[in-house]
């Protein structure tokens, strides 16, 4: 069982996607495990640490590949890396199909299986392999850090000598697990925090943490526990009900998204440049289009007195403990691939069939065969009677 690590290519990214801890257990279940010299470096955990965890560490991607028969990494494949992959290769990491086409297409040709973060079922059992929530965890509390630094006022109440100074008033939208750890965070720092999600469990969840809920009587709940996207005429109504919880706020975090599309935008233009001087807009959604109008992805802009700030890839900013958490979802789900001292993922359960995108080559999963162009093979089809076994991968919708 031969797997190998490969250093990240994504411009910025400082994760890599096994930790020397994680090694040591994969290679005392049986796995052999290769990463390229320096993957780990920008995380902080050099090539002596994988060494001592018994890894090998391979000079170049040639050395790496050679003979390979898993490969794990945070984000997808570039097209180079994936044209170096052996036949037959399994590739795990986050991997959204339709910004991935070359390196799937790569991968197709060479009989490629590709299991995708992004597709892991929601399910209790698939908690521990859930790398989605593991970094939204990171992103949250990053977003309530960059919150408090960057706004020119204290998060909590102080009563001086020199007179009593208010809490800032954070407003918090989208509360799935990066919202609810950026509430957990700006209540730590001793803000006053109001939460705002279209999904009605979500109340419950952000007043566990203190937060005061803002409803605005727009329900928009989809399948699978995610939100679906509203119509035009629900958005219009949300981003105007909105408005002036947000000009009352010092600070917003915003987190909206909806598997598979652009985020929503729930703050106009208008609405930023009606804030308060000094109030701050941390924008979780940046990579995905911005749940704010006026959202630059990857910079910190200023909009008439307030900081909107576009932030990307928040994860990788806090590379250590992020790729700790994503190598512990790495290796839970390593278990159902490498099974008896031998590759053989065991294609009859379901968080494999939900999150494989392709299986030897097929693809598995509809918006993979619409991005390719290929005809659409589902596992449950191909590996019992029609209709029998769990639904084919699809991405919730
Ligand atoms: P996400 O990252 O897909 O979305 C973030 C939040 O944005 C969600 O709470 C969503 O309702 C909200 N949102 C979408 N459109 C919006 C709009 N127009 N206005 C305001 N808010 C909007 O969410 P995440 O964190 O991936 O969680 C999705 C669901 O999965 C949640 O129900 C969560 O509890 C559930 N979950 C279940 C797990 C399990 O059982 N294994 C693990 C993690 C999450």
């Amino acid at each position: 069982m031969l797997l190998a690590v490969p250093a990240e290519t994504r411009r910025g990214e400082r994760r890599v996607a096994l930790v020397p801890d994680i090694v040591q257990r994969l290679v005392a279940q049986g796995w052999e495990v290769r990463i390229q010299s320096g993957a780990g470096a920008s995380a902080f955990f050099e090539d002596d640490a994988y060494r001592g965890a018994g890894a090998t560490v391979a000079p170049d991607p040639a050395a790496l590949y050679a003979g390979a028969e898993v490969v794990v990494s945070v984000n997808p494949p570039d097209a180079e890396q994936a044209a170096a992959m052996p036949e037959g290769i399994i590739t795990l990491s986050f991997v959204q199909p339709a910004t991935s086409v070359e390196p799937l297409r790569a991968l197709a040709s060479k009989r490629g299986t590709v299991l995708s973060f992004d597709f892991v079922p929601r399910i209790s059992r698939a908690q521990s392999m859930d790398a989605l929530s593991s970094q939204a965890t990171v992103s949250g509390y990053r977003a309530g850090l960059l919150a408090a630094e960057h706004l020119a006022k204290f998060f909590p109440m102080f009563m001086t000598a020199a007179g009593t100074v208010p809490p800032a008033k954070v407003l918090v939208m989208g509360v799935g697990v990066a919202g609810l750890q950026a509430i957990a965070t700006a209540r730590r720092l001793g803000a006053v925090v109001r939460a705002y999600d279209v999904r009605v469990a979500a109340k419950e969840e952000a007043e566990s943490l203190g937060a005061t809920f803002v409803d605005l009587g727009i329900s928009a709940e989809g399948t699978g526990g995610y939100a679906r996207e509203l119509s035009p005429e629900e958005l219009a109504r949300q981003q105007e009900a909105l408005a002036k919880v947000v000009t009352e706020s010092d600070v917003v975090i915003t987190t909206a998204s909806v598997p598979g599309r652009r985020a929503p935008v729930l703050v106009k233009g208008d609405v930023v440049r009606a804030m308060g001087p000094g109030s701050v807009v941390i924008d979780l959604a940046a990579d995905n289009g911005g749940n704010c109008e006026a959202t630059v992805a990857g910079e910190v802009i200023d909009v008439e007195g307030t900081t909107v700030v576009g932030v990307a890839n928040p994860p990788s900013a806090m590379p250590n403990h992020a790729s700790l958490l994503y190598a512990r979802n790495v290796s839970n789900l390593l278990a159902l691939v490498g099974r008896d001292g031998a590759v053989d993922p065991d294609w009859a359960d379901e968080i494999l069939i939900g999150c494989c995108l392709l299986r030897d080559g097929k693809a598995t999963q509809a918006a993979t065969a619409e991005a390719l162009g290929a005809p659409h093979e589902p596992i449950a089809d191909r590996s019992g009677p029609a209709g029998s076994g769990p639904a084919p991968g699809d991405a919730p919708s």
